[in-house]
């Protein structure tokens, strides 16, 4: 394990895909799977084979297609399941079967109504199978989150014995605090035998808004792969969303972080997404919603103007956005507004834009935001008072 590089495992394909009305085709899902290995992915998980023959193609077809990235494919701990990711996986250079089980006392009692004792014995039978498919198997304790440490302990520790390369710690319901779900993967990292030789994973869900926080949580008390989506996309309020961990890795290099990615294709990436799956992203969502690098109040537009930094913590080339955004609307100042006007090609002297001035806040306060075709008016109008 390589004591700082963070592994992306992207799950757009499988768990981003869950979300109802999201159904991509197989077409769709290779050109997804091609803009992923471009963006710098280190493993995608294209699907979970055995739930449909849709859903089976897409994954053999996403092996064909990619060369560097490791292909994974879900299962539940179940032979049928663990074959069928197998067949599916057969063309992928770099295959990784995904298998796990629920661990919480919720999903041993309620759902498979059975012991403790019983989960341990599928899970390591699950992760034996896989084995003798594959060498790389990942496992997956679902609802890690609520399920108690030193039980989960000893589940990590027996999968671990059976073959497990990647351990997935998953806070399936999203219901963790970051300083939680931190030392859970503290608590594994020290507690259980075989770990160093194995890959910690976050798999954190945003049920509260805390799937990135305990993501970043996760990789600062030993997990080394990460597993999202862009956009965050995916069941319920959706998963860890890749460009956050990205740029929180890289905005704060003291942390001592590295990742694959090209950050300058996070945007493209996020609107190839958003457009093949018909899912809008929230405008202020970060880094890739399009009022990111969007300043609209006057206080901070002057600044901006100024200098970038004073109200940007990350350049927008660096993650595919060609420049911020200046929008005018009634909270602009002068400042926003001559640098608009030159913009278009209109340099204002001061009388000039004092007139302007009087004139766009009229407009303003009519018209939620000033574009240029409206700037220009402004502007004519404001001569012709002269
Ligand atoms: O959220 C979850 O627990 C999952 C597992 C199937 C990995 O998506
Ligand atoms: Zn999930």
């Amino acid at each position: 394990m390589s004591s700082n590089r963070i592994y992306i495992f992207d799950t757009t394909l499988r768990d981003g895909e869950q979300v109802p009305g999201c159904k991509l085709n197989t077409d769709q899902k290779i050109e997804l799977a091609l803009a992923l290995e471009k963006l710098g992915v280190d493993v995608i998980e294209a699907g979970f084979p055995i739930s449909s023959p849709g859903d089976f193609a897409s994954v053999e077809a996403v092996c064909k297609a990619v060369k560097d990235p490791v292909v994974c494919g879900l299962s539940r701990s179940v032979e049928k399941d663990i074959k069928t990711a197998a067949e599916a996986l057969k063309y992928a250079k770099r295959p990784r079967i995904h298998t796990g089980i629920g661990t919480s006392d919720s999903h041993i009692l309620h759902k498979f109504k059975a012991t403790r004792e019983e989960i341990i014995e599928r899970a390591v039978a699950a992760v034996k199978y896989a084995k003798s498919f594959v060498e790389d198997v990942e496992f997956y304790a679902e609802d890690a989150g609520r399920t108690d440490n030193e039980y989960l302990a000893r589940v990590i520790e027996a999968v671990v014995a059976a073959g497990a390369t990647v351990l997935n710690i998953p806070d399936t319901t999203g219901y963790c605090l970051p300083e939680e779900y931190g030392l859970k993967i503290k608590y594994l990292y020290e507690n259980v035998k075989g770990i160093h030789k194995c890959t910690l994973s976050t798999h954190c869900h945003n049920d509260l808004g805390l799937a990135t926080a305990n993501s970043i949580a996760g990789v600062q008390n030993g997990a080394r792969q990460v597993e999202c989506t862009i956009n965050g996309i995916g069941e319920r309020a959706g998963n860890t969303s890749l460009e956050e961990v990205v740029m929180i890795l890289r905005q704060h290099p003291y942390l001592g972080f590295t990742t694959g990615i090209n950050t300058k294709l996070l945007n493209p990436t996020s609107q190839l997404v958003s457009d093949r799956m018909g899912m809008p992203v929230q405008p202020n969502k970060a880094i890739v919603g399009a009022n990111a690098f969007a300043h609209s109040s006057g206080i901070h537009q002057d600044g901006v103007i100024k200098q970038r930094e004073t109200y940007e913590i990350i350049d927008p080339l660096e993650v595919g956005v060609d420049q911020s955004k200046i929008v005018l609307t009634a909270r602009s100042g002068r400042a926003a507004l001559a640098y608009r006007a030159k913009e278009i090609g209109q340099n204002l002297t001061k009388d000039e834009l004092d007139r302007t001035y009087l004139k766009f806040l009229e407009w303003a306060d009519r018209k939620k935001e000033i574009d240029d075709t409206d700037l220009e008016g402004i502007i004519a109008e404001a001569r012709e008072l002269a």
